[in-house]
């Protein structure tokens, strides 16, 4: 499997953190000068990223498998537009996204086997190259669904059985990853922000880039 060097990845089911680590981390990136350090988030805020945000909030309801083609096409511009993951990382920027190919894998793995035999979400994204290293936030799925409580607005896969079907996915897909040559960290999510961005940070440390 490709590996791409200088990115990183968080991966986790709804309300692991994944979202407030990568704030986290960009936070003590402020204090240094090296590496350059550039977060970001899948869904993306481009065009496709726009059109699955609407999807997800029922707004704008499509079938499962426009929905796994529609995050490997945001997948595919995040990746290879100019300015993009792929041209940042090659020169010499640290880049850490919320979510990449994994949550396809895990996600639209898991719908699309409800309802179209599930090749589809691994024909559309075992063919992106692998982060140099993936964070698994890993928490209990009651604890997540706890976490979403205070939310105003729910998104469509943001309920207990289907987080326990995440998880349950999210540790599969990772065994997969990892035989195919990628490097997955599993950090235990139901430990405070504080606590998980400390691990998530010697992690990061030990990234090639900061012995440049
Ligand atoms: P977020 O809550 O991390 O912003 O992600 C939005 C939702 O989209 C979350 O429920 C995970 C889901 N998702 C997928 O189903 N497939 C994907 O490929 C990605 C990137 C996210």
């Amino acid at each position: 499997m490709k590996i791409i060097s200088n990115f990183a990845v968080f991966e986790g089911g709804d309300g692991s953190g994944t979202t407030t680590q990568l704030s986290l981390l960009t936070e003590r990136f402020k204090t240094l000068k090296k590496p350059v350090f550039y977060p970001t988030f899948e869904p993306t805020d481009g065009q496709i990223g726009k059109i699955i945000r609407a999807a997800l909030k029922e707004a704008a309801p499509v079938e499962n498998e426009t929905l796994a083609m529609l995050f490997a096409a945001d997948r595919n511009e995040h990746l290879y537009k100019s300015e993009g993951i792929i041209e940042r990382a090659k020169r010499g920027e640290l880049v850490i996204s919320d979510r990449f190919a994994l949550s396809s894998l895990v996600y639209q793995g898991i719908d699309c086997a409800a309802s179209c035999g599930g090749e589809l979400p691994g024909l559309l994204n075992w063919r992106f190259p692998a982060p140099e290293m993936t964070i698994f936030l890993d928490v209990e799925p009651e604890i997540a669904i706890s976490r979403m409580k205070g939310r105003a607005e729910l998104e469509i896969y943001e309920y207990l059985d289907f987080q326990r079907m995440v998880r349950a996915r999210y540790r599969s897909v990772i065994e997969i990853y990892r035989e195919k040559g990628a490097k997955v960290e599993i950090i235990d999510a139901c430990k405070s922000a504080r606590e998980v961005a400390d691990q998530v940070w010697s992690i990061i440390c030990q990234m090639p880039i900061f012995n440049v």
